[in-house]
């Protein structure tokens, strides 16, 4: 194994597989799996609740995460950042606190198309509810959106804009700064999804204009269960709490209670220390590494996989036609193979990919195209394994039967 990037991670240290599915979720490093068995190991208790020495100590990791977390996305404050199960908690919390709290019959939410069903589905459930209406900005076919679009596409009567930093399909990066701008303007609240940002950019939530911005843990080797959602201090405190339960409040008696201020307010039950530990050690590796090498590694290695998709007959990638901005995604078609049969092939020599709608069908509509192939590369990826995967790209269709 000559490629360092994997010395951290046993799972890909014999290079038997090819993980190209980063996008679902990444490797975890060993530092971050020893920090998560060492939280076990020597503090295990309930945070916040236990006044003896190892619940105190298992605060302290808490909350040190939740500080590690807003220093990384650029919050003012470490109140500011919620911990959640993933993204797509985040992102119902803002639905069914803010929004079903703000928003009214005759209001408007607008989303991309390009966005992921767990920023389409809480959006679609609020209009419903409060009888809002849902408007679309579209893209074209490379998954670019035009000034017009934006513009016309948030309405003056706008209250929410939502909004993926990075497709999860293609690659590329929204405009979120102009969309952002658009929506304060109208006076909407701007949410940003950073689940597939998050891991390959540094994030400044201020500079994006994110009133709201969401990501999960495990999409950057942190582990599963454990999401941020970051909010500005005064939304979060106007706001009404999303689960009830222990830990939230002030106080209770018979009939009613006093919510306990933010972050706590939205923190109901027991906590996820474990993965906030954890996901504290996912960012000093992270950090470590530095995101300047971590996108030089992913535009070469999406540069490599497009110049080569381009040179094999019947296949087609999607997306913007620089692959510097893909941020790690190449989503393409082999043509008279269903995209699940060329995950199974590619499965067949050990190269893992996601096959499917990718949770985004509306933009598989808008595409034209009922599915699609996805390989997601992160930094520990090589062109070793790009050029594997090119070379059973190329027998897919003789698998199935093709003459060529
Ligand atoms: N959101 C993840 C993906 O795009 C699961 O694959």
């Amino acid at each position: 194994m000559t490629n360092i990037f994997k010395n951290d991670f046993e799972i890909l240290h014999d290079d038997k597989y090819i993980y190209f599915d980063n996008a679902a979720t990444t490797q975890r490093p060993k530092q971050v799996i020893n920090a998560v068995s060492e939280f076990y190991r020597t503090i295990n208790s309930n945070p916040l609740r236990g006044l003896y020495k190892w619940s105190v100590k298992s605060t302290a990791a808490y909350e040190n995460a939740r500080s590690k977390v807003a220093e990384f996305i650029g919050a003012e404050d470490s109140s500011e950042i919620i911990f959640t199960r993933n993204s797509t908690e985040s992102i119902n919390l803002i639905a069914h606190s803010w929004g079903l709290s703000n928003i009214k019959e005759g209001d408007n939410i607008t989303v991309t198309i390009l966005e992921h069903h767990s920023n389409l589905l809480p959006w679609q459930m609020v209009s419903r509810v409060t009888g809002a209406s849902l408007t679309f900005i579209e893209c074209s076919s490379d998954g670019e959106i035009s000034d017009e679009e934006i513009l016309n596409k948030i309405p003056s009567n706008t209250k929410l804009v939502s909004a993926a930093e990075i497709s999860n399909v293609l690659g590329v990066r929204l405009p979120i700064e102009k969309i952002s701008k658009r929506a304060h303007e109208v006076g909407a609240v701007m949410v940003v999804d950073g689940a597939q940002s998050a891991p390959h950019k540094p994030v400044d939530v201020k500079a994006l204009g994110a009133d709201f911005f969401v990501f999960s843990g495990h999409k950057v080797m942190a582990p599963m269960g454990i999401g941020v959602l970051y909010g500005k201090l005064s939304l979060l405190e106007s706001m009404p709490p999303f689960l009830l339960g222990g830990e939230m409040i002030e106080s209770v008696s018979r009939y009613d209670a006093v919510f306990a201020p933010v972050p706590e307010k939205f923190e109901a039950g027991t906590v996820n220390a474990a993965g906030a530990v954890g996901l504290a050690a996912a960012i000093d590796y992270v950090e470590n590494i530095g995101f300047d090498i971590i996108s030089q590694r992913e535009e070469k290695l999406c540069r490599l996989m497009i110049e080569g998709i381009k040179t094999i007959p019947f296949t087609k990638y999607f997306g913007s036609r620089i692959p510097e901005t893909h941020s790690g995604i190449v989503t393409f078609n082999i043509e008279g193979c269903h995209p699940h049969d060329v995950s199974s092939i590619l499965d067949t020599e050990n190269i893992c990919i996601r096959a499917g709608q990718h949770c985004a069908q509306p933009l598989h509509e808008h595409l034209g195209i009922p599915a699609s192939a996805r390989a997601s590369m992160y930094f520990y990826n090589d062109e070793s394994e790009v050029e594997r995967f090119l070379e059973a790209l190329k027998k897919v269709r003789s698998w199935l039967g093709y003459g060529n």
